[in-house]
């Protein structure tokens, strides 16, 4: 079992496989790319990528909210990596990915069909991917326009300018860019509407926060943050990680040798009452004024593979939340029960089915209630 950045890394094996040194300077590449991304680039993406999930969203409706997540993030993650909305190449990477999940998630081998299917749909992304990088290295405009260029763009322009990387690694780059930013955002929407469909006194003091801070013109949104927290601290996307140690190694009396599995689990130690009070309890006013001790709480990771995207992940969600709690009460359909499951991320094991309802001022609107594991976190 690995997390989604690891997966892909295996997956992109074929193409290369990043160790030490190599992983370092790929790394300083993607932070690169990722630290010239400002504050308004973020704003600018998901206004743009709000008004199209919009354009095909059914409020009233029932819809599967997995699903509609990963189409906002394709929006979203289209114009962050390939700076443009054009869909296509977007689609068949979630396309791609998603195979090799169903097949790796049935456990035997595959089919003649499904290695066909597989190897078509990786083949013509690959092409694409190509066509895309031959249009980033002619296009000389893609350095002064951030937007349009998106973060392929400027690690082109970078990696091009230290004659940096090969074609292939920088079409590995983007793969991993793209549903690195795209799959643990949808994951923790998900997660984050599920559980403020239960809490209508909480969804309301949040729409309240961000008039507010609409009004006063601040970015400060505390409630908000606290909440995305808090769902990463019970339900990380990450929920599992693989460590490999790099020598022998004393670990809590044990002696490991080197190139020995550790798992990491977030999922497991956010869930100890020596460093959270009332562990097993959502409680988002447990972040006012609080830190978790060092090494505690993790959902992007520890060490040097830590998420480079933690910022702009965390500037996303703001944003795209900003945008749904404003307009929208998310709610369930009906009452439904739900679990959980590890698939490379922490899902849920059925599709929430859940309706968009225009938002009022004045309070926020009930649905069915949730049954099962994600449920019991609720009960103060
Ligand atoms: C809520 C959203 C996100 C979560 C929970 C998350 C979580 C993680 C975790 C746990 C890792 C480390 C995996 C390991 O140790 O093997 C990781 C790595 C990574 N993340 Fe994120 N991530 C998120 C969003 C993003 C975004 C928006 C980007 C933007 C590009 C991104 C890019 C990456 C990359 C490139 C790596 C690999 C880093 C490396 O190998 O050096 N992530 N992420």
């Amino acid at each position: 079992m690995f997390s989604l950045p690891q997966a892909l890394n295996r997956l992109n094996a074929g193409l290369f496989s990043m160790k030490g040194e190599e992983h370092h300077a790929q790394q300083q590449l993607l932070r690169a790319a990722l630290d010239d991304m400002r504050a308004d680039t973020v704003d600018h993406v998901v206004t743009a990528a709000w008004q199209r999930f919009t354009e095909n969203l059914r409020p009233f409706d029932d819809v599967p909210l997995l699903s509609e997540m990963r189409r906002m993030v394709l929006y979203t993650s289209s114009l962050l990596v390939f700076g443009d909305i054009d869909l296509e190449l977007g689609r068949l990477i979630q396309s791609y990915f998603e195979q090799r999940r169903a097949i790796s998630a049935a456990g035997m081998a595959p089919t003649l069909l499904q290695r066909r299917v597989l190897i078509q749909t990786g083949s013509r992304l690959d092409r694409l991917l190509r066509a895309c990088m031959l249009a980033f290295r002619a296009d000389a405009a893609m350095q002064t326009d951030a937007l349009r260029g998106g973060m392929m763009g400027r690690l082109h322009a970078t990696t091009t300018a230290r004659a940096g990387a090969t074609e292939g690694q920088l079409i590995a780059q983007a793969h991993t860019l793209f549903m690195s930013s795209s799959e643990p955002v949808a994951v923790s929407l998900t997660w984050i509407l599920l559980i403020l469909s239960q809490l209508p006194r909480l969804r309301y003091a949040l729409r309240r926060e961000l008039v507010e801070a609409s009004e006063r013109g601040d970015r400060d949104r505390p409630l908000l943050r606290a909440v995305i927290h808090e769902v990463l601290r019970l339900l990380p996307p990450n929920a599992i990680m693989v460590k490999l140690t790099t020598g022998p190694v004393q670990l809590l009396g044990h002696s490991l040798p080197p190139n020995c599995e550790i798992l990491l689990t977030p999922f497991v130690a956010h869930r100890d009452s020596r460093d959270f009070r009332r562990a097993d309890v959502f409680d988002p006013g447990r972040w006012y004024g609080w830190r978790p001790p060092a090494y505690a709480y993790f959902p992007f990771g520890l060490g040097a593979r830590y998420c480079v995207g933690r910022q702009l992940a965390l500037s996303l969600l703001v944003a795209i939340l900003s945008s749904m709690l404003l307009r929208f009460d998310v709610v369930l359909a009906a009452n439904q029960a739900l679990d959980w499951k590890i698939n490379i991320t922490l899902v849920p094991a059925q599709e929430p089915i859940v309706r968009f309802l225009p938002a009022q001022l004045q309070h926020a609107a009930e649905g069915g209630r949730l049954r099962g594991p994600v449920a019991d976190l609720l009960h103060y």
